[in-house]
């Protein structure tokens, strides 16, 4: 179930079933993203900036955010070259600007990282939701 915390600057939306567990954000900026504390999201914790940049790093979507006055848009895009990296018995990430068409024919612009399942068992196709752990996947 989707829940979201707002600044009253931004809303960070967060999609705990994309979830693929990287652990990026709470190690990136552990005063907003604590996971032993309820709720785990503490939007006081740190500036509308850092939190921005922090949720920009999250490689499965999982966590998202957009600015309260201009309603739900994406996020500014960056100027970055798109890098795609086959981590070791992981995840396709992908590094840059993106347009994800899903199955569904969702349409999807991503920015900054994204990861892809490759092991071909998340539960959230395309992208990958940490099940490439509890397989065992290797590649
Ligand atoms: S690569 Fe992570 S779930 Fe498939």
């Amino acid at each position: 179930m989707e829940k979201k915390y707002t600044n009253g600057d931004i809303t960070v939306v967060w999609k705990p079933d994309v979830c693929a567990h990287s652990t990026l954000c709470w190690k990136g900026l552990h005063e907003v993203f604590n996971p032993k504390n309820r709720p785990w999201v503490d939007m006081k914790g740190a500036g509308t900036d850092a939190i921005i940049a922090q949720v920009d790093k999250c490689p499965s979507g999982a966590l998202t955010w957009y600015r309260n006055d201009a309603g739900a848009q994406e996020p500014e895009s960056t100027e970055v070259e798109t890098i795609v990296e086959a981590t070791p018995n992981g995840p396709l990430m992908i590094y840059g600007n993106i347009r994800v068409k899903d199955s569904a024919g969702n349409d999807t612009v991503r920015h900054k990282v994204t990861a892809l399942c490759r092991c071909g068992s998340s539960g959230n196709k395309p992208y990958c939701d940490g099940t490439h752990k509890k397989i065992g996947f290797q590649d």
